[in-house]
Order: C-alpha cells, then sequence, then structure tokens
C-alpha cells in the first residue's frame, strides 16, 4: 500500500507558492519501512487506529512544509494519525500577516492532505495572547471591540469542512494579580472579562456543530502554580458554563517534564479531569510529549524513562471516560518544537527523544506506551 499526497493541480499549487518550494517531489511516496510491514505482508496498525478501535481518537501536530518536502515523514503520518493539527499554519501571524492579507494556503494543504488520506483536521487556534501580527496587537491595545469576533469568523468561515476548533488558548496565568487569574492579553484590554464567553458564541455562531475548545497548560503536575491554574480554570469554566457560553471541551496541552522535584499524581489529576466532566464538558490531551532536558545522554535509558511518564500521565488521562482523544505535538524527533525552545532543550545540545517515533521514523517506547494505554 502506498499513500498517495493527493492533492488537486490548485492545491498543489497553492501549497507550492505558500511553502516557496518549486517542486513537491514525487506524488508517489517511496516504498514502505520495514516497521510497516509484517511478515503476512500486512501493514502492523498505527496509533490512530489503535485508538479509534478503543473509541478514542489519536492525532498529532505537523507542518506543512514537512508533508510537501518528506515523503517518508509524510507516509509515517498517514500511517500513525487519525486527525492532524497544523503547528503554526492558522496562527493569527501566519494566516493574516497584514490586516486583509491572507495567508490560508499552508493549512489548505494540511486539510487537502488530511482529507485525501482518510484523516480530519483540527483548528488551532483562534484566540492566542502570543503570535498575534503588529498591526492586530496595536489595533487590539486601542480596544477595537470588533476585531476579535471579525478575525475568529473568517478564519473558521474559511475551513467550514474543520468541525474542532481550539477557540481559546492558555488564557489563565496564575501569576496574574487578578482574582480570576485571567492572563494580561490584548484581548483582555480590548474586550474585558467576558472575551472568553464572546469568543466561543462568535465561533458557535459560524459553526453550530462543531466541538468547540478551551486549551491550556500547566495544570498537570503538583506543583503550586499548576494547583493554582487548576482551581481557577474550574473557576472558569463554571462562569463559562454559568453564562450559557457554547463551549464543548477543554484541551490539556500536557508539555511533560522529566525534573525532578515535578511530582505527577495520578489520583488528584484524575480527581481534576472529574471535576471538568462534571460540567459536562469533553477533554482532549492536545500538545503531548515530554522533555528530557536533565536525562543522562544514553539513549535506551532516555527512551525507558520519557515512556514510562507518558504511560502513566496517560493511563490516568485514558481511565476518565471524558477524554475524548490524545495528540502530540508533532510525531518523530525529526521535527520538535523542545528542539527550539531555549527553556526546554538539552543543555549538552543532543536532540530531544520527545516524540512516539525517532528521527528515523522507528517507533520508541513512547509509540508503545501510548499503543498499551489505548
Ligand atoms: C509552538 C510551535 O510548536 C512552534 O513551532 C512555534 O514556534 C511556537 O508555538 N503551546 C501551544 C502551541 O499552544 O501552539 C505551541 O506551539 C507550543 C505551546
Amino acid at each position: 500500500m502506498t499513500h498517495r499526497i493527493a492533492m488537486s493541480r490548485r492545491d498543489i499549487f497553492t501549497a507550492m507558492a505558500a511553502l516557496g518550494v518549486g517542486s513537491l517531489g514525487p506524488a508517489t511516496l517511496g516504498t514502505r519501512p520495514a516497521w510497516a510491514q509484517d511478515s503476512g505482508g500486512e501493514p502492523e496498525r498505527g496509533l490512530g487506529e489503535i485508538a479509534r478501535n478503543a473509541g478514542r481518537f489519536y492525532g498529532c501536530a505537523v507542518q506543512a512544509s514537512y508533508l510537501a518536502k518528506e515523503p517518508d515523514f509524510a507516509d509515517a503520518v498517514v500511517r500513525e494519525a487519525g486527525v492532524l493539527v497544523p503547528e503554526w499554519e492558522l496562527k493569527w501571524g501566519a494566516v493574516e500577516p497584514q490586516r486583509g492579507h491572507f495567508n490560508f494556503a499552508p493549512a489548505e494543504a494540511i486539510l487537502a492532505f488530511a482529507e485525501q488520506n482518510g484523516m480530519t483536521m483540527r483548528g488551532h487556534t483562534l484566540v492566542w495572547h502570543r503570535n498575534i501580527p503588529a498591526w492586530a496587537k496595536s489595533a487590539l491595545e486601542a480596544q477595537d471591540r470588533s476585531l476579535m469576533g471579525i478575525h475568529i469568523k473568517q478564519v473558521m468561515n474559511h475551513f467550514p469542512t474543520v468541525q474542532d476548533w481550539d477557540v481559546v488558548n492558555e488564557v489563565l496565568d496564575p501569576g496574574s494579580t487578578r482574582p480570576d487569574k485571567l492572563r494580561d492579553s490584548p484581548f483582555l484590554t480590548a474586550l474585558g472579562p467576558r472575551y472568553i464567553a464572546q469568543a466561543f458564541r462568535y465561533a458557535r455562531g459560524v459553526a453550530p456543530q462543531a466541538r468547540l475548545v478551551y486549551n491550556d497548560y500547566g495544570v498537570e503536575y503538583e506543583l503550586p502554580t499548576h494547583k493554582t491554574k487548576r482551581d481557577a480554570m474550574l473557576r472558569l469554566l463554571e462562569s463559562l458554563k454559568r453564562e450559557g457560553a457554547p463551549i464543548d471541551a477543554v484541551g490539556i496541552q500536557s508539555h511533560l517534564v522529566t525534573r525532578s522535584g515535578v511530582t505527577f499524581d495520578p489520583a488528584s489529576y484524575s480527581a481534576f479531569l472529574k471535576e471538568i466532566a462534571g460540567f459536562g464538558l469533553k477533554i482532549i490531551i492536545t500538545e503531548l510529549d515530554v522533555q528530557d532536558t536533565d536525562l543522562p545522554a544514553d539513549d535506551s535509558m532516555r527512551d525507558r524513562v520519557l515512556a514510562d511518564a507518558i504511560q502513566r500521565y496517560v493511563e490516568a488521562a485514558l481511565a476518565e471516560p471524558a477524554v475524548a482523544g490524545i495528540l502530540t505535538w508533532g510525531l518523530s524527533d525529526r521535527h520538535t518544537w523542545i528542539d527550539t525552545d531555549p527553556t526546554a532543550r538539552r543543555s549538552d545540545g543532543l536532540p530531544s527523544r520527545s516524540l512516539p517515533l525517532d528521527a528515523d521514523l522507528q517507533r520508541k517506547p513512547i509509540w508503545h506506551a501510548l499503543a498499551e494505554a489505548f
């Protein structure tokens, strides 16, 4: 079985233009890697299928350029994922770098790739304090009250088949001096604390059936900041529900760490998920990966520790019936934001081993931990 980057001529053209590449390479991808074959010649099941059989979903974040330029990577994505998330292509700075000048082509290329290979795409992200283009940031800071709604409508209207959206991202800050712990952001400046409920209403106006998600990080561990954020999140959810905001799910990013002194407690985490579910909301693990910042260099040692951290976390998450699925932030160690982030990458310069597949697209212990947990 080979997978095709089955894009229309128009898709190919727009993707190429967007990526600044002259050729997409061969449309038919190369021979299947060894891990994709068993003795009977039948492909081994990927995580997407394993999750689906368990009534969950599995997917990963990707960048359009990887799919276009790396056939082996594209093949692994088709093999493993049921859902794709654009890693940056739908962020405001990417879709509308100048006011009224849209660049939807890279996200369109991911959507086309997903749909033509039997996957769905989820949208990430509409309202986020980071990656706001300069023109929009100044307009919001000058208290432009219509811009957020216009932005939500423009992006969502462009992708009517996308039915799962991170509407707001990272809206809480445990270090805030505000009692509600709402993050200081241009949206808060422009619209006040009700901007979150308003964002969900705008999104619902465009997509009556879509799953509308509030996504955030920093609630996974027994750290004081995480405890503060859990409390603030539950209070925010309560107020959103009280005023009838059309929110369907909470996304928990789940950028895990293996630093000493950072404890994961399955019982306390499960109790937190149960409280979210108690609001009638679904939960998605949206950006799972695990940092190996302080671990020794040895690969197999690192792999065991990282897989163990993932397994403990994911088993606690999947024990909660409201958890609909898991997305990793990337698929292969070939491409991970961890190696580009000064606070997350290793000080010895070694590439991290934070994702299910290694840089050669071979399955690692993290892959097996996920497969087993599903
Ligand atoms: C990150 C991407 O992975 C990077 O490539 C980009 O430079 C910055 O953003 N939380 C989020 C994601 O919600 O959008 C972030 O993605 C990682 C943290």
